[in-house]
């Protein structure tokens, strides 16, 4: 769990179980000042349990750097100290490829309950676990498809036992609009929409808002918070009149955008994240960038 001291705002991770029941205040590592540590309620001079933050990386258009996206920020937000839970919706399984792994059980086993959830998951950093996808989630869509009635809800209730176990869970999805993709949407909080500016993708943008608000129908808390523009090419006009006309119509979700970056494109073949990778290249810069922005934290990395 994360406290953040109430005088000077630094946050701290510390193992929950570590604390022991009777400790009821806590002192600031940083700045000394003395608390109360209020683990069940929250309140003005206390605290913080947060609970889990929820984010779907989602946009029906392929290509666009979802599976970057997703795989980055996680690693990211894992790197600024949040406990953190990958999980790979896609058939492809290119999340446990870019980060160079190949789990041996994921999603399909926790779903048809085939293992235990702590089974399911693969640490695959430091604070950071991977609940990987693959080609067996092909049989989860025929499930899901299966089912008379509630087959939307079967993500949210296979993954709600992670539920306050970490800081954020972050999904990646498939392109394309299925039983896989509503499960997703059914089950996260926020959802981030990577947006190519290669190509025209402002028509895909608003197709999946109509699907999305569909869905808000049943879900109100179901939020597009973030929409982060994606290969910007400074050199080329039509790329920085795109991100102008996006910033105008949806300025409020709009992140600094992440630019074609060649480094983000060879990472994955070495496993390894873009801050593995190629700690100095514009990408990490940019990747840095969304985590201070969905962190809420301007002073991340610096
Ligand atoms: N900012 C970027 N600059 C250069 N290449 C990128 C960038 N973002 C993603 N890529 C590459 O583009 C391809 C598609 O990205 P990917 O994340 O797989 O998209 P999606 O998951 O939406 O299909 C991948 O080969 C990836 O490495
Ligand atoms: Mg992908």
């Amino acid at each position: 769990m994360i406290i953040t001291c109430p005088r000077c705002k630094k946050q701290c991770n510390i193992d929950e179980k570590r604390i022991p029941p009777n400790v009821r205040k806590a002192r600031c590592k940083s700045c000394g000042y003395l608390f109360a540590l209020n683990l069940s309620a929250g309140g003005e001079e206390s605290l913080s349990r947060k609970s889990t933050r929820i984010i779907g990386v989602a946009l029906s258009k392929g290509g666009v750097g979802k599976t970057t996206t997703a795989v980055n920020l996680s690693a990211g937000l894992a790197l600024a100290g949040h406990k953190v839970l990958l999980i790979d919706t896609d058939t492809q399984g290119q999340a446990s490829y870019s980060l160079g792994v190949k789990p041996k059980a994921g999603l399909v086993e926790l779903i048809t309950e085939e293992l235990k959830p702590e089974e399911t998951v693969c640490k695959v950093r430091e604070r950071l676990w991977l609940l990987a996808g693959g080609k067996s989630l092909a049989g989860v869509k025929r499930l899901i498809d299966r089912k008379d009635f509630g087959g939307e809800l079967t993500f949210k209730e296979s993954l709600g036992v992670f539920d306050g176990e970490y800081d954020f869970i972050v999904l990646d999805t498939s392109p394309g609009w299925d039983a896989l993709t509503v499960g997703v949407l059914f089950y996260v909080k926020e959802v981030l929409t990577p947006i190519s500016l290669e190509v025209m993708a402002l028509q895909g943008l608003v197709e999946f808002m109509k699907s999305l608000a569909s869905i808000r129908k049943y879900r109100e808390e179901l939020e597009l918070k973030y929409i982060l523009p994606t290969f910007l090419d400074g050199r080329v006009k039509q790329s920085q009149k795109m991100l102008e006309e996006l910033s105008k119509l949806y300025g409020q979700q709009i992140c600094s955008p992440v630019r074609y970056n060649v480094r983000i494109a060879e990472a994955p073949a070495y496993g390894k994240t873009i801050y593995e990778y190629a700690p100095g290249s514009p990408g990490a810069h940019d990747y840095r960038e969304l985590v201070r922005r969905v962190t809420n934290n301007p002073n991340l990395f610096r």
